[in-house]
């Protein structure tokens, strides 16, 4: 059978945030509207693309090791494609085509619109022959290598205006509204790899999200690097979160990442005001020492952190508050490392996301002196203190909620059979008893029992909980 005779099958695997995953819905939208099915198991496609990410060394090894291992596929289908896609990509160019000869394609996030485009470039055998890199042994060198393409063009205009993402049915969206980041904290590989911030228009948000509620979406998340730094014409980021919240059929919004200098007064009271902003925000704070969020050129101190805590609880007492924290940053002490624990305590966050530094060439604090660097048992021994101060905190926040009644969206089945699994809207998971057919629903749950993290609960009926919502 020939290439035209049928139909292509495209499969995509995604890493990474929640950006990224977006992206591998819009890359599967772009591709299905360039003529291919999207397959659900890399065996039965034509063309794996490996959506990858940056962040930490860690993340970017895992997946070097996924792409060798889907390598195997080729064995059987010589004319499979393998394209890595995304901020690895982005990051490690045609090095990863000369270190990783079986991969034809590597594209970064700016490309995909071109996405069929180049892939039928390659199909047709129009790629650029790449030379064998000077380390590769002499079979490896004689090895036959297919045509390969590297896309790698950051482009300022490109935040894919137009172009659906391909998205699974379900009751919640991701919605971009902004790609790119302005910042430099100089640990980040992001601006690197997805360049600076650009943001949607606010219409084309507007409408995809009544198009979204239309098709029965009832939550969405809208996301961006820095979320809550969104401009668009006379649009702010409280103005646009305002119109979304007020968009018929939906129910409940979310943002993720904002960065914590553009918490401003106006988005507090918006997230407030709005019955379908949900009572949970996302607050990195990286570090609680002074000295080091300079270093880290966060932009804001320990001091003024605080403050946009005590301005979102006094209008949002009830708020959860979760954050990302980095230990072991080149040059932080013991001391400066203690200040962070200090900060957990004092804010008692709901939920930590805890990373040991990883190094990102190309960012600015691999240019510290390395004298400075933390070891890597010395890092793993403040990791293990953080998770467990975090931990510790999370579990008693959550013990002191047993016994509340919470409205949860039923996002999927639990662990176990006759299990269906929740989400309150101040993000914590409740299990309980019930239909999987009821998922994209939403019900009353009291909250019987915690393991520290999430919930068990059972549902309530409405005449139960009226006293309770009185
Ligand atoms: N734009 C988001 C963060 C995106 S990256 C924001 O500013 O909040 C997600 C998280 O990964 C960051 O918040 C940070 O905690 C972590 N991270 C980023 N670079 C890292 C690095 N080099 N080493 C360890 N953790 C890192
Ligand atoms: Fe990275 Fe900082 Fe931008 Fe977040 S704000 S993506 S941590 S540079
Ligand atoms: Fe990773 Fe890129 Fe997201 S580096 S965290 S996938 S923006």
């Amino acid at each position: 059978m020939t290439h035209e005779s049928r139909v292509r099958r495209a499969y995509v695997e995604t890493y990474g945030c929640q950006m990224n995953i977006s992206d591998g819905e819009l890359m599967e939208g772009i591709l299905e509207t360039g003529g291919y099915e999207i397959v659900r198991a890399p065996e039965d496609a034509d063309v794996v693309l490996v959506n990858t990410c940056a962040i930490r060394e860690h993340a970017e090894r895992r997946v070097l090791g996924r792409v060798s291992q889907l390598n195997g596929l080729k064995r059987d289908r010589p004319d499979m494609l393998i394209g890595v896609t995304g901020c690895m990509a982005q990051r490690l160019g045609e090095t990863l085509l000369e270190q990783a000869p079986y991969v034809d394609l590597v594209m970064g996030p700016d490309g995909y619109r071109g996405l069929p485009e180049t892939l039928g470039r390659l199909e047709r055998g129009e790629g650029e022959p790449v030379p064998p890199p000077p380390t590769a042994s002499a079979r490896q060198a004689s090895k036959k290598r297919g045509p390969q393409l590297a896309v790698l063009q950051l482009d300022m205009d490109e935040n894919y205006q137009g172009l659906e993402q391909r998205r699974t049915d379900g009751p919640t969206a991701w919605v971009p509204i902004q790609r790119g980041c302005d910042h430099r904290c100089t640990y980040c590989i992001v601006p690197y790899v997805r360049g600076g911030e650009k943001n949607r228009s606010a219409l084309e948000i507007l409408a995809e999200v009544r198009g979204l509620a239309d098709q029965g979406v009832s939550e969405v998340t809208l996301l961006g690097q820095t979320v809550n730094s969104y401009v668009w014409d006379d649009v702010n980021f409280p103005q646009l979160l305002r119109d979304v919240a007020r968009v018929d059929g939906i129910r409940r919004v979310r943002y993720t990442s904002p960065h914590p200098n553009d918490v401003s007064p106006e988005l507090v009271e918006v997230m407030a005001m709005e019955p379908a902003v949900c009572e949970h925000l996302h607050l990195p704070a990286q570090a609680g020492n002074n000295r080091t969020l300079r270093r880290m050129l966060r932009r804001y101190t320990v001091e003024s952190l605080l403050e946009k805590v005590d301005l979102i609880r006094t209008a949002m007492p009830g708020i959860a508050l979760s954050t990302d924290i980095i230990v072991a940053f080149p040059g932080e002490t013991e001391e400066e490392f203690r200040d962070t624990l200090d900060l957990m305590r004092t804010v008692r966050f709901d939920e930590a996301y805890t990373y040991k530094y990883s190094l990102r060439e190309g960012t600015p604090a691999t240019r510290l002196p390395a004298e400075d660097f933390v070891g890597p048992d010395e890092a793993q021994v403040r990791l293990q203190e953080l998770i467990e101060v975090s931990r510790a905190i999370q579990a008693e926040i959550n013990v002191s909620e047993v016994g509340r009644v919470e409205e949860v969206l039923i996002e999927g089945s639990g662990r176990d059979e006759g299990q269906i699994r929740g989400r309150t809207g101040r993000n914590k998971i409740v299990v309980f008893d019930g239909d999987p057919d009821r998922i994209g629903t939403y019900t009353q749950t009291l909250l019987e029992r915690t393991s520290g993290a999430t919930f068990a609960g059972s549902e309530v009926t409405s005449s139960a909980v009226e006293p309770v919502l009185a």
